[in-house]
């Protein structure tokens, strides 16, 4: 079997769409400072470019979660691996995640981030799957509504890979 990366989503198309949430953002923030939180490692090339594009005073931190289950599925159980380095309280704090699947880390994260006080908490996503969802989550800002594919690149990997891809794909296995 070899694997081939299919474009789903252009380097062009990827960048326009992350000015106009730029925009977005930097209106809904006018007059506020905005504490950006990355979802490392996927969410690093896309908070960086999305940063590039928020006109309001902004700061950031980063997170490793991860979800675990017994077999291949995820428990749903989401773990803080790398906590934030420092206190959110008071902050209007922006999660920016690279893709929303069943929902479960995001929702989790809004939870814990509540719980610290911080003044507001927001969501976005490059990504969303939508038919995957599993619990109930409004995210803020989405870049792109995507079909229930597996998907890589723009920071997003399978097994570690394609994370420096310029652009979004989708993992195509073919008989050699
Ligand atoms: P959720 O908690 O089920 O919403 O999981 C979201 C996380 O699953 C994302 O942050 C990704 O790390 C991972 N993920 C879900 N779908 C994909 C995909 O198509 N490609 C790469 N990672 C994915
Ligand atoms: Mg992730």
């Amino acid at each position: 079997m070899a694997e081939v990366i299919r474009e789903l989503i252009s380097e062009e198309k990827v960048d326009a769409r992350i000015r106009e949430l730029g925009e977005q953002i930097s209106k809904d923030y006018a007059g506020e400072s905005v504490h950006l939180v990355c979802i490392l490692k996927g969410a690093c090339i896309f908070m960086c470019d999305l940063a590039k594009r928020i006109r309001v005073p902004l700061s950031m931190d980063f997170m490793t979660v991860s979800s675990y289950g017994s077999g291949t599925q995820s428990s749903g159980i989401v773990r803080i691996k790398k906590d934030l380095d420092d206190p959110i309280k008071g902050l209007n704090v922006l999660i920016v995640e690279d893709i929303v699947d069943s929902g479960r880390t995001l929702h989790y994260l809004t939870e814990v981030f509540k719980e610290r006080g911080c003044k507001s908490v927001r969501t976005c996503t490059l990504l969303d799957k939508p038919e995957r969802r599993v619990v109930d989550l409004d995210v803020d800002y989405v870049g792109f509504m995507i079909p229930n594919q597996f998907v890589v690149g723009y920071g997003m990997d399978y097994d570690q890979r394609y994370r420096d891809l310029p652009f979004i794909g989708v993992v195509e296995f073919t008989e050699e």
